[in-house]
């Protein structure tokens, strides 16, 4: 196959930022994909409908005469009321609430100290069908980083669906085959996004020849065996798996850095990077599915009706992209080849 199809891909889980480094990078994620599930983690937090509207038009403002949808998530808290709940469900433009732990990853101070103190908040989203997107990593130093995931599903996520059954929670950028087993093992109330770096690298790619921080990002990447739990969930055609980039940009000066960021920029050729990874699994037939339907089959949206086509045309990465300022970003696959292009 020389090239494909399919309808329009949406992103179910994005960083676009603010200011500068919104304008910069939105426009590849408008290039690609009709919508995208924008993550609240700006400083200050999107924690009221009233922030989330302002964000909206900075969004538009940043993607031009493009004919992208932002979809507006707000940022969960300790305070999060049920009023707040039920506006966002309102406004029509608020699709989900993201659960960040405090101290989990970038921007998660404001997080979430302990999800029993969100029961109002909770309740009023399960009965408003307002999806919970979670991070799922636990914030306790003395469990080992890799094991953080699996941790988050004995400690949190499994008590709080007995607590909640009726809520709907997407299962944010799974790297290990326990997440795979946990979302083949639940019902239909829980879906899981992956990303393009977990699909196509493991852990060593952080210490290839030495330390690689553009290939740092949280939750960590994970053993190849894991890798290829991943790869069989998306190719499988399951439902319950679909695309959210976890697409994360950061500055070069702050990923090179003594204590550099968490967080892989993809969207510059996140498609592109999906492709590789199916065809990997000889499964390019699948890719449309965990693409372009079953991520608005879980929100209850429609599908896309417009279409992209790749075509097998081997083209560079380039080595970085500017920034305001004179930094620089450095995007995923930094100077490699890769085989996909999006042409139109
Ligand atoms: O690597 C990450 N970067 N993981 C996250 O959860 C947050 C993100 C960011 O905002 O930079
Ligand atoms: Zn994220």
């Amino acid at each position: 196959m020389n090239q494909m199809q399919i309808t329009q891909p949406d992103d179910w889980h994005v960083h676009l930022r603010d200011g500068d480094m919104l304008n910069h990078v939105a426009p590849y994620t408008a290039k690609q994909f009709a919508r995208a599930i924008v993550m609240p983690n700006l400083q200050p937090p999107v924690t009221t409908v009233k922030q989330a509207v302002e964000y909206v038009d900075r969004i538009v403002n940043a993607v031009g005469d493009s004919q992208f949808e932002p979809l507006m998530t707000l940022y969960l808290t300790d305070d999060t009321s049920a009023e707040e709940i039920i506006l966002a469900e309102k406004s029509c433009f608020v699709k989900a609430v993201k659960l960040y732990p405090a101290g989990a990853t970038t921007n998660s101070s404001a997080g979430v100290t302990d999800i029993r103190k969100c029961d109002d908040a909770l309740a009023a989203m399960q009965e408003a069908g307002l999806p919970l997107l979670v991070h799922g990593e636990v914030t306790d130093p003395d469990i080992d980083v890799f094991d953080r995931e699996k941790a988050f599903i004995d400690q949190v996520l499994m008590p709080l669906m007995n607590r909640f059954p009726r809520l709907k929670i997407v299962f944010e950028h799974i790297t290990t085959a326990d997440a795979v087993d946990f979302v083949l093992n639940t019902g239909l109330t829980i879906g899981a996004t992956i990303t393009p770096q977990h699909l196509l690298l493991n852990r060593n790619a952080m210490f290839k020849g030495g330390m690689r921080p553009h290939n740092y990002c949280l939750p960590v990447l994970k053993r190849e065996q894991h890798r290829q739990a991943l790869l069989h969930a998306a190719t499988s055609g399951n439902r319950k798996f679909f695309l959210g980039t976890d697409s994360a940009p950061h500055s070069k000066d702050k990923k090179e850095n003594s204590c550099g960021c968490a967080g892989i920029f993809s969207a510059h050729a996140a498609i592109e990077m999906y492709a590789t990874a199916f065809e990997e699994q000889n499964a390019l037939d699948k890719l449309e599915a965990f693409a372009s339907f079953n991520g608005p089959d879980f929100y209850g949206l429609s599908r896309n009706t417009e279409t992209i086509t790749l075509e097998r045309t081997p083209w560079q990465i380039p080595d970085s992209y500017p920034l305001a300022g004179g930094d620089t970003l450095i995007p995923m696959m930094s100077g490699e080849t890769i085989n996909w292009k999006l042409i139109k």
